[in-house]
C-alpha cells in the first residue's frame, strides 16, 4: 500500500459535502488487492449478528441465571453477575422535604443538581443544575484531580443558591452522589470503587471508599456539606421514577455505559443472610453490563475487546451501549475498506483511528430519508475523507442497521430476564393479571437513537408475548436519575427525625 495526504477539496462534488470540517487533511493509502467483497463481509456479519427469537430465549435465560447464581453465596457466585446490594431498603415515599443536592458522575457529562422538596402536596418546589462535559484527560488522571474536578464543580454551583431555595437553621446541606461505576457498597453512604468502565483509568481510587475521596476534596475546597446517599445511576432513576409512579420495579441506563437494577426480596439474597432489613426488600444494582453468556459475538467485537483498557470485562455492555456501537461499525467499516474495497481505490487513513466514529453519528446516518443518502456521504465525508457512491453509503447504512438492531435487541433480552427472574421468585408479581410492571430507562442512546429504541422495544414483545407484554410498560424518564438521589439523600438524612 502506498500513503499519500490531500488536502480536502472544496469545489469537487465531495466538497458539497464538507460542513463539519472544510479545512481538514485527509490521508489515504491505495489499495492494489481486493481479498473478499463488502457485500460477502456484510453477509457474515448479519449471519453473526441475528438475534431470532431462539437467541433472545436463550440470552433471557442466561441473564436470569447469572442473576441468580451472583446474588449466592460460595462456590459458582463469581460466574453470576456482581449482583450488588444497594442498601436502599426504601424507595421515596413522597414525603420528603428540604433543600438537597446531588453529584452525579458517570459517563460523558458530570452535573450538579439542587432540588427543593415540598412533600407530598407540593414535591418539587423547584430544581436548577448545571452539567460540564468531563475533560478527557481527567480520565486518565489521577483519583485527587478528578475528585478536586467535582468538588470545586460542587463549590461554584453551591455559591450560585438563589431565593427558591433553602434550608433549616443548623442543618448541613447533604448530598445525593450517583457514582455510576462498580461499587461494592458497604453502607447506604459510603462504597468501594471495584474498577472503572467506560474509558475511565484513574488512578489510585479502585479499592477506595469514593465517598472518602469526595469528603476528602471538599473538605481541600473547605465545603461544608455531607454525603447522605451514594447511589449507582440506576438507582437514582429508580427512586427518581416510582417517585412519581409505584408501579416501577426496575431500572436500566443505556447511555455510553449500561446497567439495571431492580428490587429484590432480601430472602432472595443469600449473600446477604442475616441482614436485618426495615422492609425485606433491597435494590440490586446487577452491573448487567459485565455479563457475557450467550451473546452472538464477531470478529470485530473481539478485536475491539482485546484492544480496550479492560479486555475481557463488560462485553455486554461493550455490546449494547453508546460507547461503543460506533466503534464497532468503524471496526467493520475499515476491514470493508482494506480488504473489500469500499470505496474504491482509497483507504482513508482516518478510518483506522479508533472512535472516530460515535453512536450519534450512526444515528445521524440512520435518519436519513434522502433518495442519495446525502447526509451519509457528508458525515463519512466529513469523519474520514471518503468520497462515497450511492450503493457504498447504503452498505454503510445496513453495517450501522445490523450493528445496532443487534445492541437494542439484546438490551430488550436482558430486561426480559430480569423480570422473568422476578416472576419465578414471586409469581404473579410481574405478569399476574391486573398488574402493571414498569421499567424505567434514561440514558442518551434509549433517549436520542429511535432505531435502538425500536429495537428494545420490539425484542421485549416479541419474548413476552401478546398477553404478558400488556402488563409490562417500558418507559422513559428523563434526568430522573439527579432528583432520585436527593430523595435518596432526603430518606437517609441524618434530620430525618425531623422530618
Ligand atoms: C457501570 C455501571 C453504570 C452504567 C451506566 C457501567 O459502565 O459499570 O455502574 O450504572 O455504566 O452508567
Amino acid at each position: 500500500m502506498m500513503s499519500v495526504t490531500v488536502a480536502a477539496p472544496t469545489s469537487s462534488a465531495a466538497g458539497a459535502y464538507l460542513s463539519r470540517s472544510s479545512r481538514r487533511r485527509f490521508t489515504v493509502a491505495l489499495r492494489s488487492d481486493v481479498s473478499v467483497t463488502p457485500t460477502r463481509i456484510l453477509t457474515n456479519l448479519k449471519h453473526e449478528c441475528a438475534t431470532p427469537l431462539p437467541l433472545l430465549q436463550q440470552v433471557a435465560k442466561a441473564m436470569s441465571d447469572d442473576m441468580r447464581a451472583g446474588l449466592g453465596l460460595g462456590p459458582g457466585s463469581e460466574l453470576g453477575l456482581p449482583m450488588i446490594p444497594t442498601y436502599v431498603e426504601n424507595l421515596p415515599t413522597g414525603n420528603e422535604k428540604g433543600l438537597f443536592y446531588a453529584l452525579d458522575l458517570g459517563g460523558t457529562n458530570f452535573r450538579v443538581l439542587r432540588v427543593q422538596l415540598g412533600g407530598k402536596d407540593e414535591r418539587v418546589i423547584a430544581t436548577e443544575f448545571d452539567q460540564v462535559s468531563i475533560p478527557q484527560d481527567l480520565m486518565f488522571a489521577t483519583s485527587q484531580e478528578l475528585f478536586d474536578f467535582i468538588a470545586s464543580g460542587l463549590a461554584k454551583f453551591a455559591s450560585k443558591e438563589d431565593g427558591r431555595f433553602h434550608i433549616s437553621k443548623g442543618r448541613k446541606r447533604e448530598i445525593g452522589f450517583t457514582f455510576s461505576f462498580p461499587v461494592k457498597q458497604t453502607s447506604i453512604d459510603s462504597g468501594i470503587l471495584i474498577k472503572w468502565t467506560k474509558g475511565f483509568a484513574v488512578s489510585g481510587t479502585a479499592g477506595r471508599d469514593v465517598v472518602a475521596c469526595l469528603n476528602e476534596a471538599m473538605e481541600r475546597q473547605r465545603i461544608d456539606m455531607r454525603v447522605s446517599a451514594l447511589v449507582n445511576d440506576t438507582v437514582g432513576t429508580l427512586a427518581g421514577a416510582e417517585y412519581w409512579d409505584n408501579d416501577v420495579v426496575a431500572a436500566v441506563i443505556l447511555g455510553t455505559g449500561t446497567n439495571a437494577c431492580y428490587v429484590e426480596q432480601i430472602s432472595a439474597i443469600p449473600k446477604l443472610q442475616g441482614y436485618a432489613s426495615s422492609s425485606g426488600k433491597m435494590i440490586i444494582s446487577t452491573e448487567w453490563g459485565a455479563f457475557s453468556n450467550s451473546l452472538p459475538l464477531t470478529e470485530f467485537d473481539r478485536e475491539m475487546d482485546a484492544a480496550s483498557i479492560n479486555p475481557g470485562e463488560q462485553i455486554f455492555e461493550k455490546t449494547i451501549s453508546g460507547m461503543y456501537l460506533g466503534e464497532i461499525v468503524r471496526r467493520v467499516l475499515l476491514k470493508m475498506t482494506e480488504e473489500g474495497g469500499l470505496f474504491g481505490k482509497s483507504v482513508p487513513q482516518e478510518l483506522s483511528t479508533p472512535f472516530i466514529l460515535g453512536t450519534p453519528d450512526l444515528c445521524t446516518m440512520q435518519q436519513d430519508c434522502s433518495g442519495d443518502l446525502h447526509a451519509v456521504g457528508s458525515l463519512l465525508y466529513d469523519i474520514a475523507g471518503v468520497e462515497s457512491n450511492l450503493s457504498e453509503r447504503k452498505t454503510v447504512l445496513e453495517v450501522c442497521e445490523t450493528i445496532v438492531k443487534r445492541g437494542g435487541s439484546l438490551a430488550g433480552a436482558g430486561i426480559v430476564g430480569i423480570l422473568e427472574k422476578m416472576e419465578e421468585d414471586q409469581r404473579g408479581l410481574i405478569f399476574g393479571n391486573g398488574n402493571r410492571s414498569v421499567v424505567a430507562i434514561d440514558g442518551g442512546l434509549y433517549e436520542n437513537y429511535p432505531q435502538y429504541r425500536a429495537y428494545l422495544q420490539s425484542s421485549v414483545k416479541e419474548l413476552l408475548g401478546i398477553e404478558k407484554s400488556k402488563n409490562v410498560v417500558i418507559e422513559h424518564t428523563k434526568d430522573g436519575s439527579g432528583i432520585g438521589a436527593s430523595l435518596l439523600a432526603a430518606s437517609n438524612s441524618i434530620y430525618k427525625q425531623n422530618l
